[in-house]
């Protein structure tokens, strides 16, 4: 075995092989770090939406809940943005709040969530990436009993009344049970990773 044919293999294991897996194993800490990061403010923002929802259907029924929704969700993202430099919202392929439209790599995780939600998988429907505007993650949200008052086939007068007001464009209705109504989706810019 001509000695050349051995340096070049070592030489091709260093630049090709050990060291991109060295980095990656660098980056793939720092992945991981971020998605766990992004579950747990996912988790924050859905502990603190749910309850205030369930209070005002209860308070004042989904008409009345609608004002609280449109300003409390919102309002959530907003301040664990601000407490953790992520930029925070939600969004949807059939969105209400005008500001929630899916982007494009936000439609793309929504296909791929509804295909497996279709397949059955109802768990860890979630994705993160590092892009170039930074860090992403999103994780979908699944329609249960308690959103159909706002977002199903069939919505009571009062209700409909009081979205129609609050959004005229509201294209996030006729949900039923356990599709994907959305998705949290998080950013962090890059640069502050
Ligand atoms: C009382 C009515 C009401 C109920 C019940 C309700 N929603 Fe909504 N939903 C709203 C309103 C109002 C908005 C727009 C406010 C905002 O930007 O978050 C909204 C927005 C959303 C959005 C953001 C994307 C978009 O379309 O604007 C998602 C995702 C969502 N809802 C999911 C759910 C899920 C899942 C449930 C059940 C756990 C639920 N909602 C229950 C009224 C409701």
């Amino acid at each position: 075995m001509p000695r050349l044919t051995f340096t070049r293999a070592v030489l091709a294991i260093s630049v090709f092989g050990l060291a991109p897996q060295y980095l990656s194993a660098e980056q793939n800490d720092t992945q991981t770090e971020l998605t766990q990061e992004a579950r747990v403010l996912v988790a924050r923002f859905a502990d603190q939406l749910k309850p205030q929802l369930k209070h005002a259907l209860q308070a004042g029924g989904p008409a009345h809940a609608v004002g609280v929704c449109a300003e409390t969700a919102p309002a959530i993202a907003r301040n664990l943005g601000i407490e953790s430099g992520w930029i925070i919202r939600r969004a949807s392929d059939k969105n209400r709040n005008p500001a929630a439209q899916a982007d494009t790599w936000e439609q793309a995780r929504i296909d791929a969530f509804k295909a497996a939600a279709l397949a059955g998988k109802t768990q860890g429907l979630e994705y993160s990436e590092q892009t170039a505007e930074g860090f992403r993650y999103a994780k979908a949200q699944l329609t249960e009993g308690l959103c159909l008052a706002c977002h199903g086939k069939q919505l009571d007068d009062s209700t409909s009344d009081a979205l129609h007001r609050f959004y005229p464009e509201d294209r996030a209705r006729g949900y039923e049970l356990g599709e994907v109504r959305g998705i949290f989706s998080l950013l962090k810019p890059a640069g502050d990773e």
